[in-house]
């Protein structure tokens, strides 16, 4: 289950120890590949992650079949399927029923995925959640807050960062294992206009009043500029990408942050790939070659991730 491997990130940061679990959404059969060998190769355990979009590209059986492929043949890593951002009992019960060990229901969102929701809301589909997974030894990820920059918080209404007595109130009142919280990061490719900020005082105080509860980092890609060069001189254009540089990520480990969602870097890692191999190979038109590229630079990406969060050697 995901709150194993969370547990053994929350014991090393009481240790002074601290380290955060990435946790790398997976879509199709390269992105697995990719992220089981960097796993295998740094000895880390990892968390593979699967949204709603995943789920209906990769008509979900396709999918998790091939988790489980990387599971079998990498039986020295732990590993734990999750599903991201349910936005509904119905989801995470189908989830559970394809073999999910761990899910996250995103209540702070309308099942519309899209529309921030009441605080009872989200105490109510949540502790429904927990509830029934809890019963099948399933762990629970629950979302309080408003992902978004900082300043795009000030005076928007946008984003809301997470309150720390509302977390706790929503613990107490859900029993979710982990809790996803609102810092500063937002989803996707272009997360600040000016400078990166994340709110380190919310995580501390958080850590601090639910020294329990493994506590999630979203939209944490850190949009490295050499993949964005990469894109960009291979005929892409993405100027004005700019993601968490990895100290910020390293800093908010050090605050309490136990698991760390990717997403966004694997993408760009293959789109890297795969544009440049197409333009030094115009001739080209085996599939097989350029997802190997692909599936080479996800690896590369995921195994920096990995180091970077210090979860290398913590299988
Ligand atoms: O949290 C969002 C993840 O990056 C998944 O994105 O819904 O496009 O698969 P997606
Ligand atoms: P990124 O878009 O920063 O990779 O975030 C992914 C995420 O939070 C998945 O839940
Ligand atoms: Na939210
Ligand atoms: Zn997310």
């Amino acid at each position: 289950t995901m709150k194993a491997i969370l547990e053994t990130s929350l014991k090393a940061y009481k240790e002074g120890k601290p380290f955060a679990v990435g946790a790398f959404n997976v879509n199709n059969m390269e992105q697995m590949q990719g992220i089981m060998m960097a796993a295998q190769e740094t000895k880390a355990p990892v968390i593979v992650q699967v949204s709603r979009g995943a789920l209906k590209y990769a008509q979900d059986l396709y999918l998790v079949n091939i988790i489980k492929a990387g599971a079998e043949l990498n039986p020295e890593v732990p590993l734990a399927i999750h599903l991201d951002h349910g936005n509904s009992f119905e989801t995470v019960k189908r989830a559970i029923d394809l073999g999910f060990t761990s899910v996250m229901i995103d209540g702070s969102l309308m099942e519309d995925g899209k529309t921030p929701s009441t605080f009872e809301y989200n105490v109510k589909v949540t502790a429904e959640v927990v509830k029934y997974a809890h019963d099948r030894g399933v762990t629970v990820e629950g979302e309080l807050g408003t992902l978004g920059g900082i300043e795009d918080g000030v005076g928007s209404g946008k984003t809301v960062l997470t309150d720390p007595d509302q977390a706790v109130e929503f613990v107490e009142k859900t029993g979710v294992d982990a809790l996803a919280i609102s810092i500063g990061t937002s989803h996707g490719a272009y997360k600040f206009k000016g400078e990166p900020k994340l709110a380190f005082d919310i995580i501390e105080e958080i850590r601090k009043k639910l020294p329990n509860t493994y506590l999630v980092s979203h939209g944490s890609s850190s949009v490295p500029q050499e993949l964005i060069d990469i894109i960009n001189q291979y005929g892409g254009k993405m100027e004005a990408a700019k993601g968490v540089p990895i100290p910020a990520l390293q800093k908010a480990i050090t605050c309490g942050i136990n698991k760390i969602n990717v997403d966004t870097d694997s993408r760009l890692a293959a789109t890297g790939a795969i544009r440049k191999f197409f333009v030094e190979h115009p001739a080209a038109f085996d599939p097989r070659e350029y997802n190997t590229k692909a599936r080479e630079a996800i690896a590369a990406e995921v195994k920096k991730k990995i180091e970077a969060f210090g979860a290398a050697g913590r299988a």
